[in-house]
């Protein structure tokens, strides 16, 4: 709000002061004028003599004033004020900024005012004091004295979480929305002149690459050259295969699928063949098994012959991706052991009490 009251007055000040060579001057305002006197009026430069000119003079109206003649400069310093001069020269009619340091107002309660040279060689109004701005409980906080920001256009707002305020002197830090990539510099600084020190960033937007072909399997996907994140990749074993991983990837906001691809595991041949097996807590023939065959990952128990006894034990081992070996105490019955005397074989005799086999 400061600002824009500091800026309206600023561009009344301004109009005036380019008023004064075009158009017409305000009356002379008798008895407000702050200033003791006022030149002499006039209404052509003819009624100022040779060395004056009529010029507009603010509040005192069209007067007759000396164009080259100078207002103080510099000042003294004033104690909490920062004083500028807005103007190329300190001559009539040039303005100057004075501006109260942070935490320090006028009376008027802006942080700032324009005084303008006038005719008489000072500065008009009256000598600004900048009192201490008095933080009042329950009022909100005061106007920022530090008002000046970078522009940040919507399209930038749009696209990025900012962090900080833009303010000139601080800097601001950018993350994309989209948690895409940033491309550029994530920090930028608002400059004095209000300008930012680098170019905004660019969120670049994330892609997966095409996920790796799956061996025995197939990948449920429209094909395509890359993915967009969200983008969800199905898998299928081919048939005797089992899946081992995941059914479904997602392409992830930095450019990961979720998941390694599954592998599409091989299914393994039953190493035996005249004993019986325990499969999924079943004991059977492999024979009657559907291609002699257990999937990935399938415990398959086998028989084999206690040392000195006439008793089986059991050992079991696990089918990985085709690969199954039988234990090392297996021994596969003859042909003729199981032809002629099937009720012998190791795995249909007794099982060894857990003590014999100790
Ligand atoms: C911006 O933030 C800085 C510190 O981070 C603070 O000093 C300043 O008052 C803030 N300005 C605005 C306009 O919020
Ligand atoms: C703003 O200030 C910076 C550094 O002081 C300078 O490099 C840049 O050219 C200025 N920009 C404008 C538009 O004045
Ligand atoms: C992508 O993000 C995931 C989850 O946040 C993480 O596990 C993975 O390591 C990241 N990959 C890369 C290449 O940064
Ligand atoms: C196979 O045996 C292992 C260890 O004994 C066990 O962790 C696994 O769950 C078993 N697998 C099946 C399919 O029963």
């Amino acid at each position: 709000m400061d600002s824009v009251l500091l800026l309206l007055s600023l561009w009344a000040l301004v109009g005036s002061a380019s008023l004064q060579t075009v158009g017409p001057c305000p009356d002379r305002l008798l008895g407000q004028e702050r200033r003791k006197t006022c030149p002499r009026p006039c209404t052509l430069d003819r009624d100022c003599g040779s060395k004056r000119q009529c010029l507009c003079d603010g509040q005192c109206g069209l007067s007759c004033v000396a164009p080259g003649r100078t207002c103080p400069w510099p000042l003294p310093v004033a104690e909490n004020t920062e004083v500028r001069l807005l103007s190329p020269t300190h001559s009539f009619s040039a303005l100057l900024e004075v501006r109260c340091k942070p935490g320090f107002a006028l009376s008027s309660g802006l942080d700032a005012i324009i005084r303008r040279c006038q005719g008489d060689r000072q500065w008009s109004g009256d000598e600004p004091t900048c009192t201490e701005v008095q933080i009042t409980e329950g009022e909100p906080e005061p106007e920022p004295t530090e008002a000046l920001t970078c522009p940040l256009p919507k399209d930038v707002t749009d696209t990025f979480s900012i962090q900080g305020n833009a303010s000139v002197g601080t800097s601001i830090h950018y993350s994309c929305l989209s948690g895409a990539d940033l491309v550029g510099s994530s920090e930028n600084f608002c400059q004095e002149n209000q300008t930012w020190q680098y170019p905004h960033p660019i969120c670049k937007k994330v892609y997966c690459q095409p996920p790796k072909d799956v061996e025995h399997g197939y990948v449920v996907a429209v094909q395509k050259t890359e993915y967009e994140v969200g983008f969800d990749v199905h898998f299928l074993c081919k048939k005797n295969f089992l899946l081992d991983g995941p059914q479904k990837v997602t392409c992830l906001p930095n450019g990961s699928w979720s998941e390694a691809p599954p592998h599409c595991r091989i299914r393994c041949l039953i190493p035996a063949e005249r004993s019986r097996v325990v499969i999924g807590g079943v004991k059977r023939w492999p024979f009657d098994v559907t291609d002699a065959m257990v999937p990935h990952g399938e415990n398959v128990t086998f028989f084999c012959k206690h040392p000195n006894k006439m008793c089986s034990f059991t050992a079991s081992q696990t089918c990985y991706d085709g690969h199954l070996q039988p234990p090392a105490c297996y021994l596969e019955p003859t042909w003729l052991q199981y032809k002629l005397f099937p009720h012998r074989l190791v795995s249909e005799i007794e099982a060894c009490d857990l003590e014999e086999m100790a």
